[in-house]
């Protein structure tokens, strides 16, 4: 299973001033590139910050959202999951999932580096400053990290924003 992190970040490293802000500062292209391999992989993993922030669940992608939140409603297209990913992960795999895109936030981002699950990241860096927000990694799981990257490729999304392809090496 290969799973994907795709974010887009500020030049300052922020994926957003708090938890309930919704990413709609990020580039168009950014977001269509998000569209495009989320929907080729099927499946969207994130945290349930990240999923309220959404006003309807993605389209054409199973939503898999980590909730320790109980008797949440059913919805089309989401799946309430909970506990440890690398499960989670092996479920999808049993279903024929070969590609994942994890979409945020800080706190599942953690999570999944910590248990050296990530194997590719895309980031997109947009041009803003935020000075004060949420990072890429951070939260409540141990964010201690020295992690090595390969970067694949970098693509000029439009004018201003660059989407940068990495290989994760534990
Ligand atoms: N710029 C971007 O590309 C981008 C992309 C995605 C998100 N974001 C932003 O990131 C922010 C949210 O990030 P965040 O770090 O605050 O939150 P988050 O990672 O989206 O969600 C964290 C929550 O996920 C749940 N969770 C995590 N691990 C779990 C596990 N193993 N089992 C069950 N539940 C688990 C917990 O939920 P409970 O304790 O609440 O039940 C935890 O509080 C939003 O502002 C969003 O807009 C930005």
């Amino acid at each position: 299973m290969k799973v994907i992190l795709m974010m887009a970040t500020t030049l300052d490293g922020k994926i957003a001033k708090t938890s309930h802000h919704f990413p709609s500062w990020t580039s168009p292209e950014d977001k269509k590139l998000f569209s495009r391999i989320s929907k080729r992989s099927g499946v969207v993993l994130m945290g349930d910050k990240t999923f309220f922030t959404l006003k309807n669940p993605l389209k054409d992608r199973i939503n898999v959202v980590f909730t320790l939140e109980k008797n949440l409603p059913s919805q089309k297209g989401v799946r309430w999951v909970t506990g440890d990913p690398g499960k989670v992960l092996a479920d999808l795999k049993k279903e024929g999932f070969q590609t994942v895109v994890l979409g945020g936030g800080a706190n599942l981002n953690s999570l999944f580096l910590k248990k050296k699950l990530i194997n590719e990241i895309i980031l997109t860096i947009e041009p803003k400053i935020f000075g004060q927000g949420i990072s890429l990694f951070e939260g409540e799981f141990e964010t201690d990290f020295e992690v090595d990257l390969e970067l694949l490729k970098i693509e000029k999304l439009n004018q201003n924003s660059l989407a940068h392809y990495y290989k994760v090496n534990y």
